[in-house]
């Protein structure tokens, strides 16, 4: 097979069969293809897209070109994944809520992703260990009900390549892409259901409801192809989720809300994540699941769990932010119009709480709060936000925080939230 006359056809919007998918992903992963054919490729992919059968034999491709995790644990095993936003702390609090409640969560999370925050950046700053043998997940899932690790090397190497040839060559932003990419790995771990929170809004990679909902809907549809019972949620990003983003700070948010100090819009995804998994397991229905979680929310009762967790695996909650605050005052008077997620997202990549480069070294004690979201009034001179950075001076931090701002002088509704489930 000649890789040229594959990105030929599909340049003029041909379709690839299973045998040339295969060749594709195998010669570029043992490295018989050189990037710059495989790059082009991509961008062909990313201006015809891939049809539904395509995107199949790209995941099952990528899929096969690492191990799958076969846990030997009771379940309901289940599962969750976010598309990524900003403040997105949900796993944080979701996987040992899900435990208490009686479900085995081995979830594997990855590290910061461009604009928006990682689960595994945000659990390293306690200090505790990330990196975890399938045997230790195990272990840990059997003592915790939960274990939140970093994807092992031997997933998807397939993937791994590919992304970070699409992530320097601007082709991260294809949905079939996407779909094959979250898949190649979720699909590896034996879960039984799993329940995807795809995110829409300035502060996600998909920034409207078309592309959300086509995501989710690709999501769900080939996991089910898998045999896994999936659903999903498209869930608002338009502004960052809670109070706090960058690391430590949404460890020390998570810790509160799961001590049941929780802010209104982590509880609902929190919440509504649960029912999803509730309704896919058949133990019981959404609205069943959304109402013990919150009872257990409101109770503290995941709190000692996670603690505990942390610190079996060598980390402390008791966090401290060793960082500058900056307090950022309103200059309107008016209510919050808009939030650019993104440009916050970015913010937080240059006070040093997210990576330019895969090897940048993480400041976890930078990030940033926000005192004022959309739809509240707000006074002049009132504060907006907080900066919390340890380089650079405050009064170029505090400009970038507002310039990410709109303000309006009449009311302005808040976002609805959760804007569609898929089940
Ligand atoms: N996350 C992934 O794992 N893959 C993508 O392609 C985009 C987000």
């Amino acid at each position: 097979m000649l890789f040229k006359e594959l990105i030929k056809k599909k340049r003029d919007g041909g379709k690839l069969s299973e045998e040339e998918v295969k060749f594709i992903v195998n010669s570029y992963t043992r490295g018989e293809t050189p990037d710059y054919q495989m790059a082009s490729l991509l961008m062909a992919i990313y201006f015809q897209g891939l049809d539904y059968d395509e995107t199949l034999y790209f995941t099952d491709s990528m899929l096969s070109s690492g191990k799958k995790v076969e846990l030997k644990i009771k379940g309901p095993l289940v599962d969750k994944h976010s598309t990524g936003g900003i403040g997105d702390k949900v796993s944080l609090v979701l996987a040992p809520l899900l435990a208490e409640l009686g479900f085995k969560v081995p979830m594997l999370a990855g590290r910061a992703l461009g604009f928006t925050g990682g689960t595994i950046d945000k659990l390293e700053s306690t200090g505790m260990k990330v990196e975890l043998s399938e045997e230790e997940i195990e272990e840990v899932v059997k003592k915790f009900g939960f274990s939140i690790s970093a994807q092992t090397k031997d997933i998807a190497p397939a993937d791994r390549k590919i992304y970070s040839l699409r992530d320097a060559t601007a082709t991260v932003e294809s949905i079939p892409l996407i779909v094959s990419s979250i898949l190649s790995k979720k699909l590896a771990v034996n879960t039984e259901a799993i329940v995807f929170d795809v995110k829409v809004g300035s502060g996600a990679f998909m920034k409207d409801m078309k592309s959300a909902k086509e995501l989710a809907e690709g999501l769900v549809k080939v996991s089910r192809l898998y045999g896994k019972r999936a659903g999903a949620l498209i869930t608002e990003m338009g502004q960052p989720l809670g109070r706090y983003a960058g690391n430590a700070l949404e460890v020390i948010e998570s810790l509160k809300a799961l001590s049941g100090e929780f802010e209104e819009d982590l509880k609902e995804v929190v919440c509504s994540l649960t029912g999803a998994l509730f309704s896919l397991t058949g133990k019981g229905s959404f609205e069943e699941g959304y109402q013990r979680a919150l009872s257990l929310l409101r109770e503290g009762r995941a709190f000692n769990r996670f603690k505990n967790w942390v610190e079996y695996l060598g980390g402390t909650t008791s966090l401290k932010v060793e960082a500058e605050k900056l307090t950022v005052l309103s200059p309107v008077s008016g209510y919050v119009k808009d939030i650019n997620g993104e440009a916050l997202g970015y913010l937080i990549v240059e006070l040093g709480g997210g990576r330019k480069k895969a090897d940048d070294k993480i400041d976890y004690s930078v990030g940033l709060g926000f005192l004022k979201k959309i739809g509240d009034k707000v006074e002049k001179g009132e504060p907006l936000g907080e900066v919390f950075y340890t380089k650079g001076n405050a009064k170029t931090w505090e400009e970038k925080f507002l310039s990410a701002f709109n303000f309006s002088y009449g009311e302005i509704r808040k976002p609805r939230l959760i804007k569609e489930v898929i089940l």
